[in-house]
């Protein structure tokens, strides 16, 4: 039974349409997602849209539709997004939906079992932006003297009515996950949540009673759920809960919650701190990745530099969008992008160097030998090449995917691709047609092997282009997983199945850099 692995993205609010950085998280997510089944495991892999709460209901007000209408059109938006990605989720979860309405309450009625919830009223800051809670000492004061979150967004005094969670019966428990190694990633955001923790636990405002745009609290009907109380249960909700058989005993915790490093404070306290309240189990991991800057810029409507990424995809291609944001960002820092980068980046290592490498080794076999392949007699130089693409393939490309070190895995498996380019010029098999037609032969099936090799490593980040090399190398579905790496005997298979190489078509496109970007 294959090892399940079940991974999410965090899901948006959709009070507009999507933006560069929703595109970075559902690409990644998605790149891990394929990883892991390459790699043999039943993944689950969910996303969607967080529908409720107050930024939803003004958005709602000011654009003059109600909350459901503006949700229902904008997630749509974000489903487009991902399918246009080929981002290939299991569940979009949709908050709205009455089996999440039924999960969250679950949820809360448990808690409020184990006499973790109260009535009393909240008197503090609010930021409908961030939809956070924060304490006087966290604010800053902004060019004007008025009040900001640490997220530089405004903050509204309020005064209400409200179910509080004692989140300060959890300080311990919240401090021993946060020491456990690997839990939240990278270690760089560990420190600061520690120190959150650290600085006093006070019990949150989880209920809100001014508007009503949200999960009704049970038994307490002029209360709907706070949205992130309402928003996390997501997770759960898409497995299944409150059955707690089936795809949630068999997916349940989940493997990695992977978010934007602006939101770990409510992926690493306070959700498992409602688990705990819950006796569900914490999640393995949470890993918060950074931002991503336009020129080095944060994208913002008053900048003008608001990108949408479907218009980027339709500009450079999907594969190549999303060669570019795994192999140019260290995963867990900011990295900044712009339409010179992707051209640069794509046209040097997937243009130039692997596209080329496949079309020139493609090219020669159909030509010189007519596309057939046969066995031949490596010589030390093949079986070195070989090796070596296969160390970079199946070993350290597939560990740094693991650790999600996506630019190091890629750029390890630059290095092979570089190892074939220099191959082809000092074998020259071009000069060895004339003198030496076996050996010439012998290069040729090399590449063939190593491109081959090249393709399903590469195949969780262009998986389109991917699979087109390989449809082209013969090289059945089923045959594309980092197990069939070391399977010997694949190359005789085909060799066997009278498998013909026809004319190679490139799959990696040269880039052009638009003339209003040049
Ligand atoms: N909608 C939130 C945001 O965009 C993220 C919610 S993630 C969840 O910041 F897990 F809580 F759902």
């Amino acid at each position: 039974m294959a090892e399940p692995y079940y991974i999410t993205t965090a899901i948006s609010y959709p009070n507009g349409k999507p933006h560069i950085g929703h595109a970075y998280e559902a690409i990644a997510a998605d790149v891990i997602a394929r990883f892991q089944r390459q790699m043999g495991r039943d993944v689950r892999f969910q996303t969607g849209t967080d529908e409720h709460g107050l930024k939803m209901a003004q958005k709602a007000r000011d654009l003059g539709i109600t909350p459901a209408a503006l949700a229902d059109e904008m997630s749509q938006h974000f489903i487009d997004m991902c399918d246009g990605l080929n981002v290939s989720y299991d569940v979009f979860q949709r908050t709205t939906e009455p089996r999440h309405h039924a999960a969250t309450q679950e949820l809360w009625r448990r808690m409020e079992s184990n006499g973790d919830l109260y009535l009393d009223r909240y008197e503090g800051w609010y930021s409908v932006r961030d939809e956070a809670y924060y304490d006087e000492s966290e604010l800053t004061t902004g060019e004007g003297g008025e009040k900001l979150s640490p997220q530089g967004t405004p903050v509204e005094w309020t005064v209400e009515e409200s179910w509080f969670f004692r989140l300060s019966n959890y300080g311990d428990k919240l401090l021993a996950l946060l020491e456990t190694p690997g839990f939240l990633r990278p270690e760089s955001r560990r420190n600061e949540m520690i120190a959150f923790v650290k600085s006093g636990l006070r019990d949150l405002s989880v209920s809100r009673t001014s508007f009503d745009w949200g999960i009704k609290v049970p038994g307490s009907e002029d209360h709907v759920m706070y949205v992130w109380v309402d928003a996390l249960t997501n997770y759960i909700t898409g497995i299944g809960f409150p059955d707690e058989g089936g795809d949630f005993a068999k997916y349940w915790p989940a493997n990695l919650h992977l978010i934007g490093k602006d939101i770990v404070r409510f992926h690493t306290i306070y959700w498992p701190a409602f688990l705990m309240s819950a006796s569900l189990p914490v999640p393995k991991q949470v890993f918060g990745h950074g931002f991503l800057l336009n020129r080095g810029q944060k994208e913002s409507k008053s900048l003008g530099n608001v990108t949408d990424p479907m218009a980027l995809a339709g500009q450079f291609g999907v594969d190549s969008l999303r060669y570019f944001l795994m192999r140019e960002v260290a995963f867990g820092q900011d990295g900044s992008y712009s339409p010179e980068a992707i051209v640069t980046r794509c046209n040097a290592e997937l243009a130039n160097s692997f596209g080329n490498l496949a079309q020139r080794s493609l090219s020669m076999i159909f030509k010189n030998l007519d596309g057939q392949l046969s066995a031949n007699s490596p010589q030390d130089a093949d079986r070195e090449l070989l090796a070596t693409v296969r160390k970079a393939c199946a070993v350290d490309l597939v560990e740094s995917f693991e650790a999600l070190d996506f630019s190091n895995g890629i750029e390890a498996w630059m290095r092979a691709v570089f190892a074939c380019n220099q191959y082809v010029d000092e074998q020259a098999p071009w000069t060895l047609k004339k003198t030496d037609p076996e050996r010439m032969k012998a290069v040729l099936l090399t590449l063939f092997k190593a491109v081959r090799d090249l393709a399903i490593a590469i195949r969780p980040v262009v998986p389109t282009s991917g699979d087109k090399l390989l449809v082209q190398l013969g090289i059945p579905v089923e045959e594309r997983s980092f197990a069939a790496l070391a399977d010997e005997a694949w190359y005789q298979r085909l060799v066997d199945s009278g498998f013909r190489l026809e004319q190679p078509v490139g799959v990696f496109p040269r880039l052009e850099l638009p003339a209003e970007d040049a």
